[in-house]
């Protein structure tokens, strides 16, 4: 698991946010376990906060993106600490809360998957809308003052026309948006009913090597990697059409960090104001490894087939050649309802944040790739010195 290095210029900006002024906060963090909860928890403990996060019992292990930060609790110099819970147990909430008193509050638990929503969507609407409400009002009750991050969505805009801010109205098309647009009020209710420093950071999609592997990015890159080392033969997509305003989730994070860090409490959209298709970023992506792609055909028959074929993918699968068909569509993937773009502007998160994206769309792509064939290339090398050792030892 790579770890980031957070050297950001932000911090050095505002006097409140230096190491020493940071030294023994303390923040909880739902969803610790998840893309963006992995890089905040490495972001406040590289400012010297106690970092305490909410995980759930699973009977696999779901810890894998922050087991590289992880230090027994009997260590004196543990900073990170993990508790049990689920956003619909109210009790335990309120006890956590209650227990840790923390000055910070990160709250990114969710059923964050926009085509599982479909599916699930009364259980979408409990975890991700009602979750909120449930952790508000565990703070209420156990009367601790602390500070409150929503992680709200650009999918709460839906079609609304971009570029799209603060003030662009809610018309969200899919029940994970509408469990969004409930939460997003909540906070917002709290924050003025209550006078609690409750802010929504409305975040448009970011990405990263972490990303859950059924969002489109990363299912896109490590499906690539796979077709590269000849253990997938087709990636298959739904609609290639839809744009997305795609940033990089450290930098994101940041962002989350430096609303908490405001005099007041206010609303910010996060984004990169960039937008480009599916299809451009598996273009890209493809490319990146040396795999040139052209479309044929429409629709659901579209397909996409290898154009060229360059160097930087030796060494190639030895069936591959230009002329075999690698993506195809699967409407499987189609939602009853897409929202088809989507292109922030994040203005205000500039003048009163100081914040902007740092590694731009290409970049990220990259990264991205490079990732997911590194962890490849790293499995095989391990199986070819376990073939090795297996080899040497029937010799013996
Ligand atoms: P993610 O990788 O899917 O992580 C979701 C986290 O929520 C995981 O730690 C998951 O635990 C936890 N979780 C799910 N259900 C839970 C429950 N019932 N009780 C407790 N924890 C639960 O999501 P992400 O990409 O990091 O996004 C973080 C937050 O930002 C989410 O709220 C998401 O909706 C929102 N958001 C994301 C983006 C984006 O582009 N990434 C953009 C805007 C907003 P397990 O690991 O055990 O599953
Ligand atoms: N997941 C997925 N899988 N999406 C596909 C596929 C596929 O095979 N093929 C095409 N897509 C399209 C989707 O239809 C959608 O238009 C776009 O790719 C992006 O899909 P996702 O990567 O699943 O992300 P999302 O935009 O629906 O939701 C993400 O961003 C939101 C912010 O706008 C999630 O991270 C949400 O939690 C987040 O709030």
């Amino acid at each position: 698991m790579e770890r980031t290095k957070f050297t950001g210029k932000h911090s050095r900006e505002k006097p409140s946010t230096s190491a020493s002024a940071s030294t023994c906060r303390k923040a909880l963090i739902t969803g610790i376990t998840g893309q963006d909860g992995s890089y905040l928890a490495e972001l406040l403990l590289s400012k010297g906060y106690k970092v305490h996060g909410l995980i759930r019992r699973s009977s696999t292990f779901n810890t894998e993106r922050i087991d590289h930060i992880y230090v027994d609790p009997h260590d004196s110099e543990a900073k990170l600490f993990l508790h049990y819970g689920d956003m619909t147990d109210s009790g335990q909430l309120t006890n956590l809360i209650y227990n840790v008193k923390p000055d910070e509050i990160y709250h990114l638990a969710a059923q964050s998957h926009v085509r599982v929503s479909f599916d699930m969507p009364e259980f979408t609407g409990d975890i991700t809308g009602i979750g909120t409400t449930r952790l508000l009002e565990a703070i209420r009750r156990s009367g601790i003052k602390t500070r409150f991050y929503q992680a709200s969505s650009s999918e709460m805009f839906g079609d609304s026309p971009a570029p799209q801010n603060e003030e662009t109205p809610f018309k969200p098309q899919s029940p994970y948006g509408a469990a969004k647009v409930y939460a997003y009020w909540m906070a917002r209710n709290y924050r003025e009913g209550y006078g609690m420093f409750a802010v929504n950071g409305i975040l448009f999609n970011h990405e990263s090597p972490r990303r859950g592997e059924t969002f489109v990015t990363r299912k896109t890159t490590r499906a690539l990697a796979r077709i590269k080392f000849g253990l997938q033969d087709k990636l298959y997509l739904g609609n290639l059409e839809a744009k997305r305003d795609w940033g990089y989730a450290p930098d994101y994070v940041e962002a989350m960090w430096l609303m908490l860090q405001q005099k007041e409490p206010d609303d910010f959209v996060i984004a990169t104001g960039e937008t480009h298709s599916v299809k451009e970023f598996v273009n890209l992506a493809f490319a990146h490894a040396g795999i040139e792609i052209e479309w044929k055909g429409k629709s659901k028959s579209e397909k996409g087939i290898i154009r060229s074929l360059t160097s930087n993918l030796q060494p190639l699968p030895s069936n591959m050649k230009v002329g075999d068909c690698l993506i195809e569509i699967d409407p499987r993937y189609f939602r009853p309802l897409d929202v088809e773009f989507l292109q922030g502007d994040a203005s205000k998160a500039k003048k009163k944040l100081k914040w902007e994206p740092k590694v731009r769309f290409k970049e990220m792509v990259k990264i991205m790739v490079d990732s997911d064939i590194k962890d490849l290339e790293e499995m095989k090398q391990c199986q070819d010195v376990i073939r090795k050792l297996s080899d040497n030892k029937s010799r013996q």
